[in-house]
């Protein structure tokens, strides 16, 4: 069983025993190791300036690289990977890696605050080939924010730097089977166990399962405890609401959790599947899937968020929620050796009440795959385009019997304290033939499901209005006659 951290920092070995699991990588970098390249702009995964570059040794012997936001991973995160930060980019001869030369070319910096951040975004997408048109590049940056340059030098400087995929894995770094073998002797594969007292004599705890049965035992074990998988709201707990977490389990090197089954009829997604993996599989299934996971965070965000914390945190405005839903989603929960499995929308209970019990884990969720007579479409709506958390989230799906509805699943994020379903407007659909009259009847049942949520991001008015216009929406999208969505029609 492993007690210490052990992890490259750029190719140097570290082992890591006497610091608070819960204090971040950013933290970490700037009071331990001094190195201030890496900066702290929100400390909440939102304007990039943290970001780092993790690798670790993939299926090929080689190193598969990603990037994070270091203000909002935890220093146990790090365990048998490698850290690259802006300073790893020096060179010997004193020249600029090429994506700091495109930076300066370009003028893509003005006070440098946010430049570390986005030179270690574009050198992700350098080391990893991705990102060669300006769109993939604006797309790949989306999780950066900059006050100075309003943006174009930058993305020239993408697109500059990453054409024809950067240098691509391998060739930037070629000892990258070297740098693996490294890791693998850092990391036995064992369950790394942190015991940490402060000096006021609080003990913190952390626990990295390897296993399903690993993580099934150490939970029963410390029922409280607070389980971590992308710490992208966990994070914040830390980092904004300052929360002493003394129990950790961090889910994901769970193996079991990591699993993707994708098989002609089904999906199904391990609970600590990153969003970027998922996306893959989602794009698949439908284009409006591929579409919602590009705006869903950010690129470092979706490296390491989890579909299985998307759900677990029961939050009313999850994007994946509604759109699992309206996939008729199954949701499968384990406590020691119990399995058990429900609809996804029965397991959101009330605002903040999830249907799992003391020391259940969300174990994997499964997808049917849809049929040819199903019609389905998801949309996000939110006040920016990029990187923003959604006012209302809308994903339906309706299965037809020769133009007539025999069943629909409308599902909505945004309008109640949970994700929920639209039952009086599914119920207006049922026998209806598939357009716009089906669906005006539809969007005015709607205003008997819901009590939307009136709050900053928008107000229950505008929120119902947005939910009505998005039944019609996809009606009008599904049968051909889009482009009369910009001009939708009014509803009482
Ligand atoms: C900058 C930023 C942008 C964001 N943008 C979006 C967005 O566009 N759309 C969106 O929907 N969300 C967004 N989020 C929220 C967040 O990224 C997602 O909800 C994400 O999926 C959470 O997953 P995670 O793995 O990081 O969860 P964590 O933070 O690790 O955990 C979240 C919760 O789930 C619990 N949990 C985790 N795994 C399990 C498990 N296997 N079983 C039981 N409980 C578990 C944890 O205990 C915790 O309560 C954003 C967050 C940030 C910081
Ligand atoms: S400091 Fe803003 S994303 Fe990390
Ligand atoms: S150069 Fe000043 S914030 Fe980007």
């Amino acid at each position: 069983m492993g007690k210490a951290i052990c992890f490259l920092l750029g190719d140097e070995p570290r082992r890591v025993t006497d610091r608070p699991p819960t204090e971040t990588i950013l933290e970490y970098l700037r009071r331990e190791e001094r190195l201030p390249g890496t900066k702290e702009g929100c400390a909440e995964g939102d304007c990039g300036a943290c970001t780092v570059v993790l690798g670790e040794p993939d299926e090929t012997g080689g190193m598969a690289y990603r990037s994070v936001n270091s203000c909002i991973q935890f220093l146990p995160s790090l365990h048998g990977r490698q850290l690259l930060t802006v300073e790893h980019l020096k060179r010997d001869d004193g020249s600029l890696h090429p994506v700091q030369q495109a930076m300066v070319e370009h003028h893509g910096s003005q006070c440098g605050f946010c430049t570390p951040g986005f030179v270690m975004q574009l050198y992700a997408g350098f080391l990893t080939g991705e990102a060669a048109s300006r769109q993939e590049v604006k797309d790949w940056i989306a999780g950066n924010l900059c006050r100075c340059t309003g943006y174009g030098p930058i993305i020239d400087a993408g697109v500059t730097a990453l054409k024809d995929g950067g240098h691509g894995r391998g060739t930037e770094r070629p000892e990258a089977a070297e740098t693996a073998a490294k890791l693998r002797a850092l990391d036995n594969g064992a369950m790394l166990r942190i015991s940490y007292r402060d000096e006021t004599g609080r003990e913190q705890r952390w626990f990295t399962p390897r296993s399903i049965d690993e993580l099934a035992v150490t939970y029963s074990g410390y029922p409280e405890a607070v389980l971590v998988a992308g710490a992208t709201d966990v994070g914040l707990w830390v980092t904004k609401k300052r929360r002493f977490l003394q129990t950790v389990i961090d889910v994901t090197r769970v193996e079991e959790l990591q699993e993707i089954s994708d098989t002609a009829d089904a999906l199904s997604f391990g609970a600590a599947v990153s969003h970027r993996r998922a996306a893959e599989r989602l794009g698949v299934l439908h284009a409006d899937l591929g579409e919602l996971m590009r705006r869903f965070a950010s690129v470092q965000i979706r490296n390491t968020g989890t579909v299985g914390g998307n759900i677990a945190n029961g939050s009313p405005i999850g994007d994946l929620p509604p759109a699992l839903m309206a996939l008729g989603c199954r949701l499968y929960l384990r406590r020691r050796d119990e399995s058990r499995n429900l609809p996804l929308e029965d397991f959101f209970l009330a605002y903040g009440r999830q249907d799992r019990r003391r020391g259940e884990f969300v174990e994997k969720l499964v997808i049917d795959k849809l049929p040819e007579n199903a019609r389905f479409g998801c949309y996000k709506i939110s006040k920016r385009f990029d990187q923003d958390i959604s006012a209302v989230m809308g994903a339906f799906r309706v299965d037809l019997d020769d133009e007539k509805i025999v069943a629909a699943r409308l599902a909505f994020g945004g309008m109640a304290a949970t994700p929920k379903r639209a039952a009086k407007a599914e119920a207006a659909l049922i026998g209806e033939r598939f357009g716009d009259t089906a669906f005006q009847k539809a969007a005015a049942a709607l205003a008997e499901d819901f009590t939307p949520l009136d709050d900053m991001r928008a107000s229950a008015a505008y929120r119902l209005k947005v939910a009505q216009n998005l039944l019609l929406r996809f009606s009008m999208d599904r049968t051909g006659d889009g482009e009369r969505v910009h001009s939708v029609l009014e509803l009482a």
